[in-house]
C-alpha cells in the first residue's frame, strides 16, 4: 500500500486511527466470540445477547427484539445535527466449518460463513469508540444490527418496525467484509452495487405413459427442455442488454425410470437484475414464454414467481462521502475500486430504499495467509485486520456527515 495520499481530513487521523487501532484486540476477541456461536437467521440469540451486554456495559441506549432478534442502538453526540445509521447483519449460513482455527464453530453444521460475525464486531467497535467521542460529531448516530439477512430477511420486517424513525434517519450506510477483494481495498460505487432478487417454482404438467410410445403422451421432460431454452431468450432478446440481467434454471426433476415417460417435471430458479423499472418485467416474460411453450405442446403449468430482495442502490452524495472516507483510511487512491457490482442480493436494499446511502465492499483476502476462500465455502476465513479498518471507515464518514 502507498502511504503517501495526502489526508484532507478537519480531524486528527493518526490520533484516531491510534485509539481504533488499540481496539483490534477486543474487535478480533468479539469476532471469534460469534463465530464460534453461529446462530441462523431470526435465531441470533446469543449474537443479541454478546450485543446488548456490551451496550449495556458502554451506557448505550438500545432496543432488543425488534423483528425477533434486531436490536437498535442510538448515541446522541452533545450538539443537533443530522442522523446518521449504521446497519450490521448478524446471522449465519447452514454450512459445516472445516477451517481448524481455535475460533472454529461450536454450532454443528451452522457456520459464519460469510462475514457477518466480522460484521457486528466493526459495528460494535465503531459504537464504543463513538460512545467515547460524542464530542467528535453533531447528531445522532444509530446502530441496526440486522438479523436474518442470508434469508428469509430480516431488513424489511426492521424497516416496518419503524427503525429509520424516531429519530428519522437520514441516511444509512453498511459494509461487507468481502474475500472477492483483497485486504486493503475498498469496493464502493454510486447507483447500482447488488443486484434484485426474484425466485420461481414451477411444474409442468403433462401425461405420463410408456418410454415406446410417447404418442400417447405428453412428455413433461421435453416440454421442460423447451423451456428452460426459451428462457434463456428473456435475457438474450427481451431485455435491453445495457441493463445486465440473469436467468438461471437451478433446479430441474423429473421421471422415475429410462423406460417412463414423466408425466409431471419441477423447476426453480432465480432472476437477477440491477435496473429497478425492471421490476414486474420478469415475472410475466417468464409465465408467457411456460404458457406458449405448454400449450404449443398441449401441456399445462402451475407457476409461482416472487420478488424477495430489490437492487442495492446507492446514493451519490453518500458513496462519494464513503469513497473519500475510504481512501484517505486505505491511504490509497487505487485501493478505490468502482468496478464491484455483482449479481448477488442484499436485503440492506431495503433500508437504501427508505432512505438514501451507501453499502460497500472492505477487502478482506490474504492469500498469502490462505485467507481467501470464497463466501459461503466451508473454509471461509477472512484477514482481520480488515476489522480495524472497517470501523476507522465508519467513524470517519460519522465525522464528516454528522457536523
Ligand atoms: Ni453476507
Amino acid at each position: 500500500m502507498v502511504s503517501t495520499f495526502p489526508t484532507s481530513h478537519s480531524v486528527d487521523l493518526s490520533q484516531i486511527r491510534l485509539s481504533i487501532r488499540s481496539l483490534q484486540p477486543q474487535l478480533v476477541e468479539w469476532r471469534r466470540h460469534l463465530h464460534q456461536r453461529p446462530e441462523l437467521g431470526f435465531k441470533e440469540q446469543l449474537t443479541a445477547q454478546l450485543i446488548a451486554q456490551k451496550l449495556q456495559e458502554w451506557g448505550i441506549e438500545h432496543q432488543t427484539g425488534i423483528a425477533e432478534t434486531g436490536i437498535v442502538a442510538t448515541i446522541p453526540s452533545n450538539r443537533p445535527g443530522p442522523v446518521l445509521a449504521i446497519r450490521a447483519d448478524m446471522d449465519a449460513l447452514p454450512v459445516q466449518e472445516e477451517n481448524d482455527v481455535p475460533y472454529r464453530s461450536m454450532h454443528d453444521g451452522v457456520m459464519h460463513a460469510c462475514g457477518h460475525d466480522g460484521h457486528v464486531a466493526i459495528a460494535l467497535g465503531t459504537a464504543y469508540y463513538l460512545s467515547q467521542h460524542r464530542d467528535d460529531f453533531a447528531g445522532t448516530v444509530k446502530f441496526i444490527f440486522q438479523p436474518a439477512e442470508e434469508g428469509p430477511g430480516g431488513a424489511k420486517p426492521m424497516v416496518e418496525a419503524g427503525v429509520l424513525k424516531n429519530p428519522d434517519v437520514d441516511a444509512i450506510i453498511g459494509l461487507h467484509l468481502w474475500n472477492n477483494l483483497p485486504l486493503g481495498t475498498v469496493g464502493v460505487r454510486s447507483g447500482a452495487l447488488m443486484a434484485a432478487v426474484e425466485c420461481f417454482n414451477c411444474t409442468i404438467l403433462g401425461k405420463g405413459g410408456h418410454g415406446a410410445m410417447p404418442h400417447q403422451t405428453v412428455d413433461s421432460v421435453v416440454v421442460s427442455a423447451q423451456i428452460v431454452n426459451a428462457l434463456q431468450t428473456i435475457v438474450a432478446r427481451n431485455v435491453d442488454p445495457i441493463d445486465s440481467a440473469v436467468v438461471t434454471v437451478g433446479e430441474l426433476h423429473a421421471g422415475t425410470a429410462q423406460n417412463v415417460i414423466a408425466g409431471t417435471a419441477r423447476m426453480s430458479g432465480t432472476v437477477r437484475y440491477f435496473n429497478p423499472k425492471l421490476e414486474g418485467y420478469f415475472g410475466k416474460r417468464l409465465e408467457q414464454v411456460i404458457a406458449g411453450v405448454c400449450q404449443s405442446q398441449g401441456a399445462s403449468y402451475e407457476l409461482d414467481y416472487w420478488h424477495l430482495y430489490p437492487p442495492v442502490i446507492n446514493d451519490v452524495k453518500i458513496a462519494e462521502l464513503v469513497r473519500s472516507v475510504a481512501s484517505e483510511v486505505i491511504e490509497s487512491p487505487v485501493g478505490i475500486v468502482p468496478e464491484c457490482q455483482t449479481m448477488g442480493g442484499e436485503d440492506m436494499a431495503f433500508f437504501l430504499q427508505a432512505v438514501p446511502g451507501c453499502y460497500f465492499f472492505l477487502g478482506s483476502a490474504n492469500p498469502t495467509k490462505d485467507l481467501a476462500y470464497p463466501h459461503h465455502h466451508p473454509r471461509f476465513d477472512f484477514d482481520e485486520t480488515a476489522l480495524g479498518m472497517g470501523v476507522e471507515i465508519f467513524v470517519h464518514c460519522v465525522e464528516k456527515f454528522c457536523r
